[in-house]
């Protein structure tokens, strides 16, 4: 199971090295490649001097769709990855609706990252009223296929490096998680639309996002098709975020 942190515009340096030197006194329990921190981009440097030599890889919230150049308050794929970054979250609900970040986008940066040789969490999710209408099924696929469609005609951008996170936007911050029976049946159309229409070479990882703590991340994980989950808000205290990675082994 993957235990995911996203920080979001959270912790100042004192506060995210308190957070994670908890974390740390665990690392010996940790999987490799299974515990992954999102912090905001000011603090990676201070953050990755900490991870560097432990089991918990370190990413950012989002990237670049250009190289380098003239784009103000930007920062490139290259630029990640030469921070000691493996990851990168692209196209969370909170980008798409605040920066008006469309799927198409998405799936540019979503190429830059992969070939900066980053990997790459995609962020998919309907809003409340898609899932009222009782068409967010229509709407993910979209989202989905749209997402990955500068990626999709090239097998080498599709080996190991694309993990999906579906958050419903309606799930985000609220407290209201979605169903087990939600979960279980968005992840599995996620994965048959994956196998019909992409070249994937490995078993493409998809996490849940939404609401996520330590009193409900045990029935999360054993849901089919869950592969991991994304966390918010239960990421910002080190003894709540602890115990979902628990939950997860
Ligand atoms: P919460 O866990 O705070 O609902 O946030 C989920 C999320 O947006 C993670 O990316």
């Amino acid at each position: 199971m993957i235990v995911a942190g996203n920080w979001k515009m959270n912790l100042n340096i004192n506060e995210a090295i308190e957070l994670s030197n908890g974390l740390l006194k665990h690392n010996e329990v940790f999987v490799e490649e299974k515990i992954i921190i999102f912090p905001s981009f000011l603090i990676i440097p201070e953050i990755y001097n900490l991870f560097k030599n432990s089991k918990i890889s370190i990413g950012t919230q989002d990237c670049s769709m250009y190289d380098n150049g003239a784009f103000t308050g930007q920062v490139s794929a290259e630029m990640i990855k030469d921070a000691g970054c493996k990851y990168v979250i692209i196209g969370h609900s909170e980008r798409r609706s605040l920066c008006h970040e469309t799927s198409s986008i998405v799936s540019q940066k979503a190429v830059k990252a992969v070939s900066a040789g980053l990997k790459v969490i995609i962020c998919i999710g309907e809003n409340s009223k898609d899932r009222e209408k009782g068409d967010y099924l229509f709407v993910l696929e979209d989202q989905l296929k749209q997402s990955l469609s500068d990626l999709s005609n090239d097998n080498n951008l599709l080996s190991n490096n694309i993990i999906i996170a579906y958050e419903p936007v309606w799930a985000i911050g609220t407290g209201n998680t979605a169903s087990k029976k939600d979960i279980e049946e968005v992840h599995k159309f996620i994965k048959e639309i994956i196998s019909s229409n992409y070249q994937f070479n490995y078993d493409l990882p998809i996490l849940y996002g939404g609401s996520v703590n330590s009193k409900n991340s045990s029935e999360i994980f054993k849901i089919n098709n869950v592969d991991g989950v994304l966390v918010g808000g239960a990421s910002l205290k080190s003894d709540e975020f602890l115990k979902i990675i628990k939950n997860s082994m």
